[in-house]
């Protein structure tokens, strides 16, 4: 049976929420830690080549396979192969954005939590910022409390639906986010000492490149664009046919790229003009950052508009997570938009418990050494999303086949068009390429 859909009420709605879900955690707090640790802008080098080679060809495939079904990932999979396996494909997707959301849900209630903690004012020394941290992380009832808090917020988004919830609120939030990066970014370029964080960024070391290095930039462009997990393929899936895929990606695409460059740019300029190491992993932005908005002249004020703007890309990304499984429950069980938010909402609550208690109860639980969230992460990053991405690659390469791709990509482009050098890229440089990149990524780590 198949019920009225909503759309998009704009191209610029498209735009908006795709690039919401793109522009995230990803963006601002996963790309700065992660080039800081592997050699700056040698990894933004390989993370752009990656990008363009690897994220171009999916966004339009995700897009069109979403357009073309009008279905959430496991039904899009089952329209365009019936009677095959090829739906585990949108399975594996729709198992992804779960886990992402519930611990994605967590570091944005960190977030949430900073908000706070800027307003009372960040104490100096990176000994301070490192204990107010790790105090935060490791108690218990606050961080389940913002997580909590951050979690009814998405549920509320998706409940109010894709035009009332989800395109109302990326039409505000994604100007006011771009804004406040904006700020931040002025500020700290403009600290005395700030040009060797911006070397840092753009003056490539590549003898800190390895196999491991690759492979963060290869997940690290899925994971910014919202890649290998379906929710390109659900937003694509609320899109009219009168809009124009490749035009579109490439927005999408630059914007989320530029969001990246400029918060590398809010913040190595400032840690680098106050003498921090770039390479305080995942700690960059919660110990690193609140150091140096301590210590800056209208640090608080800086510091409060930052963790604003974390926790608004990271909700715009969020709520992108949520859909994809709430479009599975709604399509194919029938289930009320509100009850699937709310119940799915919730489990995915529960399963980001345990990441939380990670850091404290459960703290003795590792796996080659990371901690419950940082494998949930790894997971997530660096297996489900490129192998994602690759079989998706495969599947609209081999049995979807090019030509109805570029049919259904190319319908309203006469001039922008994707073309037929899309078909080797998806069938194998991209599959083969994922495999190799990822084999050999995982042995380095093992
Ligand atoms: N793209 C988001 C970010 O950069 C994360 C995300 C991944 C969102 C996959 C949706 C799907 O933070």
């Amino acid at each position: 049976m198949l019920k009225e859909r909503e759309q998009w009420k704009s191209r610029l709605g498209f735009i908006l929420a795709a690039t919401g879900s793109a522009v995230g955690l990803g963006n601002v707090w996963r790309f700065p830690f992660v080039a800081g640790e592997q050699g700056g802008a040698a990894f933004l080098v390989i993370y752009l080549i990656a990008v363009a080679f690897i994220g171009y060809p999916l966004m339009v495939t995700e897009i069109s396979i979403g357009r073309k079904t009008q279905r959430n990932p496991i039904g899009a999979f089952k329209a365009l192969a019936p009677n095959t396996p090829w739906w585990i494909v949108g399975g594996v997707s729709v198992l992804a954005g779960f886990i992402i959301l519930s611990y994605y849900s967590v570091i944005a209630g960190w977030s949430l939590a900073f908000i706070i903690e800027s307003i009372a004012g960040f104490p100096e020394g990176i000994e301070a910022t490192d204990q107010l941290f790790g105090g935060h992380k490791t108690g218990i009832a606050k961080p389940i409390f913002y997580h909590a808090l951050f979690m009814v917020i998405v549920i509320g988004v998706i409940s109010a639906g894709v035009v009332k919830g989800i395109q109302r609120v990326v039409q505000w939030l994604m100007p006011i986010l771009v804004v406040l990066l904006l700020m931040v970014v002025v500020r700290s370029v403009t600290l005395p000492g700030a040009s060797e964080g911006i070397a840092f960024l753009f003056r490539p070391d590549f003898s800190a490149v390895s196999w491991d290095t690759i492979l963060s930039a290869v997940g690290q462009s899925f994971f910014t664009l919202s890649l290998g997990m379906g929710a390109i393929i659900t937003y694509g899936s609320y899109l009219s046919a009168k809009e124009n895929i490749p035009s579109s990606s490439v927005q999408v695409i630059g914007a989320d790229t530029l969001i990246a460059i400029i918060s590398g740019l809010a913040i190595f300029p400032a840690v680098f003009a106050l003498g921090f190491a770039p390479d305080e992993g995942a700690g960059l932005v919660f110990v690193t950052l609140p150091a140096v908005f301590a210590e800056m002249p209208f640090g608080g004020g800086v510091g409060f508009l930052f963790f604003v703007l974390l926790s608004i890309a990271a909700l715009t990304s969020a709520i992108s997570l949520l859909e994809v499984v709430v479009s599975y429950f709604v399509d194919e069980k029938d289930w009320p938009r509100k009850k699937a938010a709310a119940s799915i909402g919730i489990a995915a609550f529960f399963v980001g418990l345990l990441p939380v208690l990670g850091y404290s109860a459960l703290d003795h639980i590792k796996f080659l050494g990371m901690d419950i969230l940082d494998t949930y992460d790894f997971f997530a990053d660096s297996i489900m999303l490129p192998l994602g991405g690759a079989l998706t690659a495969a599947f609209a390469g081999h049995v979807w086949s090019t030509k109805s791709l570029m049919e259904e990509a190319n319908k309203e482009s006469k001039s922008f068009r994707i073309g037929s050098w899309v078909g080797p890229f998806l069938k194998y440089i991209i599959p083969i390429g994922i495999i190799i990149v990822m084999i050999a990524g995982i042995i380095e780590v093992l």
